[in-house]
């Protein structure tokens, strides 16, 4: 059947965040996501699967065809080197910012314009990597799995790339923002065959995805 997809949400802030958008395109799990210990989830469009996995897994079952479809953050997707995928929708959705901060008593006399080499602690290796040495600036990068804000107390590195929302994480560990690399939102993503074999069933949900995201902007965004 032609309409039959798998969709891989990350689970956390973006799946709750998807769950009113799929409910507009008319995609309602069979279960409480949220509550069920179940990995794939039936929908009741029949044939139309979720999974619920951690985000930084989203691009590997896509890009191998294991999901068909995905929802996951702008940031996961800089972060993963891998072809066959497919942005398709910018959902607007668990929007944040990815940004470099320091210590506050660092920033009251550091000006980034004179950055010319840098020890920075981020799970986000490959993004800071890349948005450093796009601007001639030398990285000494330290991979971290989680709570970045502790490397600058710890000693570990005097800056950290990281998400950033209300700044309240960084303002409770003493860090301010400094400069930011990207705005972030949640992506749909597709995979390169399924485009192809299910083009119909991807562009219907494409369209009825872009049409909530237009609803929940409201008028003038
Ligand atoms: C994210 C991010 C920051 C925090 C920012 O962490 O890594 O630590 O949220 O949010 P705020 O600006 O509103 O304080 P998350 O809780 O997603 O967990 P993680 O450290 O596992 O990424």
């Amino acid at each position: 059947m032609s309409d039959q997809f798998t969709l891989a949400v990350a689970k956390g802030r973006i799946l709750n965040e998807s769950l009113p958008l799929l409910a507009a395109a008319g995609i309602r799990p069979s279960e409480d996501p949220q509550k069920s210990r179940r990995l794939i989830l039936e929908t009741n469009v029949p044939g139309v699967r979720l999974m619920v996995i951690r985000s930084a897994d989203v691009p590997t079952f896509v890009q191998f065809g294991a999901a068909d479809l995905g929802i996951v953050g702008k940031d996961v997707l800089m972060e993963h080197d891998g072809e066959d995928l497919y942005e398709m929708l910018d959902l607007g959705i668990a929007r944040c910012r990815l940004m470099v901060a320091e210590p506050s008593t660092l920033a009251a006399t550091d000006d980034p314009a004179q950055w010319r080499r840098l020890r920075i602690a981020t799970k986000y290796v490959h993004t800071t990597r890349r948005h450093f040495a796009a601007k001639g600036i030398q990285t000494e990068v330290i991979k971290l799995y989680g709570s970045m804000e502790l490397a600058p107390l710890a000693g570990l590195a005097d800056r950290i790339v990281d998400l950033v929302d209300t700044g309240n994480t960084l303002r409770a560990n003493g860090l301010v923002e400094v400069e930011k690399i990207t705005d972030i939102s949640a992506r749909l993503i597709a995979n390169r065959a399924a485009l192809k074999m299910r083009h119909q069933a991807v562009q219907e949900l494409v369209n009825k995805l872009a049409a909530a995201v237009a609803s929940a902007a409201g008028p003038g965004e």
